[in-house]
């Protein structure tokens, strides 16, 4: 990133629960079209953060800036008119509605019935599952579950795709599959990802930023941020290493 203005840039943002400080004085910033991954070991604050920018939850301090205009207090309705859609870490699917219904749904920024139509039809092609359309989403198998809630993420076409654990618990082939999805996503696009699985961002992360307890410990290319002595104590320390994040 240069000297343009980042597409998302935190200044000092912080959030506590009580005498928690899950995020603590974080200044993050991401250029546009960047594919960043967030890692860090279990309750660094990485979903709060997440929540925080997507007007889940609002920040104790600090302040959100999206492509210069100040969003910090905005709610998750106003955040995402802005353009910034978010795949939680807790599934957001229907169960009871089918595939295709719970895409639709997700089309709500796309103006008239046919572009509504046409869009969902698009999604469904890109997440390949077309063929599941009229499947209820209950039914799914877990790696098309999160796949669909992907699709619900792109429906609304977003400048800015927050992503919690896009991964968590596929299967190696999955994976990839959803890394190669992830890529295809990116383009045009900007992309933040939090994850675990180091196959996974090997094969998208762009660059990588780690968090640990509530704060930025470093931030740099994926092999360099591995190689970090300071990352991999941090991971030793919670009984992973950081080449299995
Ligand atoms: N709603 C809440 N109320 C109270 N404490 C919370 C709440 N949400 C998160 N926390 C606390 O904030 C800290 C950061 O949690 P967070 O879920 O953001 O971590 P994380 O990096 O996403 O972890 P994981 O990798 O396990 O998903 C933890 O100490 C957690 O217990
Ligand atoms: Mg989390």
């Amino acid at each position: 990133m240069t000297g343009a203005t980042p597409l998302l840039e935190t200044t000092s943002l912080t959030r506590r629960f009580g005498g928690v400080i899950a995020v603590h004085e974080v200044d993050f910033q991401v250029g546009d079209g960047e594919l960043r991954c967030l890692i860090g070991p279990n309750g660094a604050g990485k979903s709060t953060f997440f929540r925080c920018l997507s007007g889940q939850l609002r920040p104790t301090a600090g302040r959100i800036r999206l492509a210069g205009h100040d969003i910090t207090g905005d709610g998750p309705h106003a955040i995402a008119r802005r353009g910034v859609a978010i795949k939680t870490q807790v599934p957001a699917l229907f169960d009871g509605l089918s595939v295709l219904e719970n895409v639709r749904l997700a089309t709500w920024r796309c103006g008239s019935r046919a572009a509504r139509r046409r869009r969902t039809e698009d999604v469904l092609a890109t997440i390949g599952l077309a063929r599941q359309a009229s499947r209820p989403a209950g039914e799914l198998p877990h790696g098309q579950r999160q796949w669909l809630e992907l699709g619900l993420v792109i429906a609304g076409d977003p400048r800015l795709m927050l992503l919690d654990e896009p991964t968590a618990g596929m299967t190696r082939s999955e994976v990839a599959e959803t890394a190669d999805l992830v890529r295809r996503l990116a383009e045009g696009r900007t992309i933040i990802a939090v994850e675990h699985d180091i196959q996974f961002i090997r094969m998208v992360a762009d660059s990588v930023t780690v968090f640990h307890q509530g704060q930025i410990l470093t931030e740099g290319t994926v092999d360099a941020v591995l190689r970090d002595r300071a990352v991999r104590d941090v991971y030793l320390g919670h009984g992973r290493d950081a080449g299995a994040c």
